[in-house]
């Protein structure tokens, strides 16, 4: 097995399927133009994302983590005409390139980009009484995973999903010693995870062309 094999088999699934689209392809183009690193879900991990969100007829979505809007413009093809989404991203240039992202795509009205630490932006949503959400998708850094979760939790509605990317790290994951923080976040997620007897979780393993990592994905109950 190669990770060459893995992104082959990704390019051959994003072409089968026919998952490259203009609107997707110029956002990523433009994050590229940018500078951005290039570090968006795959085309079939962005279609999953898709998927769960029309599973759960999602009407409200939390986004940690924007970067150039790639997985959001996913998302958001999931809602319906009054749907909405809140993606948080730490980096004024990172939100403004999504931003100018969502505007193409047709998708402004419906796309809130709140810039600054999630640690500072999910309590003010939380005050402002934001969600419930349907859908919440963890992507930004690592070792906050488990303040995200906690937070992701109190506005779930019951029947959401909350789905958190990046967890099985090159298999780093099952290190119980691991000084990495991106471990040690996931790890704690996985236990506060087994702990909850309010949701049901599990941890897919991928390979593709983000390499060998994972997600996790909780239904709360
Ligand atoms: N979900 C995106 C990829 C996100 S990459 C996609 O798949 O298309 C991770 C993003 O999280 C980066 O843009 C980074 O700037 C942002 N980030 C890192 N730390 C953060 C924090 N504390 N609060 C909010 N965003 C953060
Ligand atoms: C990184 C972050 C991600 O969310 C990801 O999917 C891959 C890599 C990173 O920070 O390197
Ligand atoms: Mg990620």
């Amino acid at each position: 097995m190669s990770s060459e094999l893995w992104t082959s088999v990704d390019e051959y699934v994003e072409d089968v399927l026919g998952l490259a689209d203009p609107v997707l392809m110029s956002a990523q183009q433009a994050a590229e133009e940018a500078g951005l690193p290039a570090i968006a879900v795959s085309a079939a991990q962005g279609r999953f994302l898709e998927i769960v969100a029309r599973m759960v007829g999602a009407r409200r979505i939390l986004e940690i983590g924007t970067l150039g809007g790639y997985s959001t413009i996913w998302m958001a093809r999931a809602l319906p005409a009054d749907g909405s989404i809140v993606t948080l991203e730490i980096d004024q240039k990172h939100a403004s390139v999504a931003a100018v992202n969502f505007e193409r795509a047709g998708l402004g009205d419906r796309i809130e980009v709140r810039v600054g630490s999630a640690l500072e932006t999910l309590p003010r949503l939380a005050a402002e009484g934001a969600g419930p959400f349907d859908l919440t998708f963890i992507d930004a850094d690592k070792a906050n995973i488990p303040a995200y979760f906690e937070w992701a939790l109190t506005m779930s509605r019951p029947g959401a999903v909350i789905i958190v990317d990046n967890v099985v790290r090159d298999g780093a994951v099952i290190d119980p010693e691991s000084a990495d923080e991106s471990v040690r976040g996931v790890r704690r997620l996985n236990e506060m995870m087994a702990a909850n007897s309010g949701i049901r979780s599990t941890v897919l393993q991928t390979v593709g062309v983000k390499g060998y990592d994972g997600f996790a994905l909780a239904l709360v109950g």
